[in-house]
């Protein structure tokens, strides 16, 4: 279990986040959902380790880790911009990590991510002939070759399109439920955080608005910002696509009355 106790942090005095409580259970997959600059990556930066907190406490599996540098959480990231390795192909791009720490996983544990992410015809291409998507998946089996004990993706699928987006939905919730991986994922898209995880964290100016389980966020929400901003939107949206369809369904009715 990850357990983050009272942190606090600010920059040049300003507070980013204020009081941050939470608990979150060996493999379950949690979205950190909030507007821009509400504090989002710099929470996903301090259970990294990347950021160190002011005060309050980060514990793993019972143990104090606030003060333990990032190389030794075993925690990894899927940064927003992917950060991959211009210079070289895809395959070792993949494998990057495993020529420090060989053994990690094996040959055909390698070959299984590749299988799994649709990676196997693009391992010679250099980064650059990669679209958006498949740039995407190898950042993530880049990371998941190195079998994190918790993976933590910051905004994972904001640049991909609607069809490939719900087929990475659907793997990151097979790769966290097949290999038990508690996997951290910041958002700021609600359906997306809804749809994807076992909690939703809200997070508004640096403070935690709710955390709880989809529909218990969508049934009972605890306060305005949750309905105005998060329940708010994804209602226009359901309001949009019933419209759509309820226009295209009369027009269908009237064609065949016509007949
Ligand atoms: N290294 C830093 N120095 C000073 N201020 C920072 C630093 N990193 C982040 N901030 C500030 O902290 C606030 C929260 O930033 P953060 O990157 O965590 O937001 P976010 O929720 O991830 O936003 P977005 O959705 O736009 O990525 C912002 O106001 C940002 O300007
Ligand atoms: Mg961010």
């Amino acid at each position: 279990m990850l357990e983050l106790k009272h942190i606090k942090k600010s920059y040049d005095n300003v507070t980013i986040l204020e009081d941050i409580n939470l608990q979150i259970q060996d493999g379950e997959i949690v979205s950190i959902l909030g507007p821009s600059g509400c504090g989002k990556t710099t929470l996903l930066n301090l259970v990294l380790g990347l950021t160190p907190a002011d005060s309050g406490q980060i514990i793993f599996n019972g143990k104090d880790i606030t003060k333990v540098p990032m190389e030794e959480r075993g925690f990894n990231i899927v940064f927003q911009d992917y950060a991959l390795f211009p210079n070289l192909n895809v395959y070792k791009n993949i494998t990057y990590g495993l020529k420090n720490k060989p053994g990690i996983s094996t040959k055909e544990e390698v070959d299984e991510f590749i299988e799994l992410l649709g990676l196997k015809e693009h391992l010679n291409k250099k980064i650059e002939q990669l679209s958006g998507g498949q740039k995407q998946r190898v950042a993530l089996a880049r990371t998941m070759v190195m079998k994190p004990k918790i993976l933590l993706l910051d905004e994972p699928l904001s640049a991909l399109d609607g069809v490939i987006k719900e087929s990475i939905k659907e793997k990151i919730k097979e790769i966290a439920r097949d290999f038990h991986l508690t996997t951290i994922i910041v958002t700021h898209d609600p359906e997306e955080a809804l749809t994807l995880s076992d909690k939703v964290l809200i997070v508004n100016k640096g403070s935690i608005s709710q955390y709880g389980a989809p529909q218990e966020i969508i049934t009972a929400p605890e306060n305005n910002f949750v309905k105005e901003f998060i329940l708010n939107q994804l209602e226009i949206k359901k309001n949009n696509i019933f419209a759509l369809f309820h226009q295209s369904m009369a027009r269908t009715v009237q064609a065949g009355a016509r007949l």
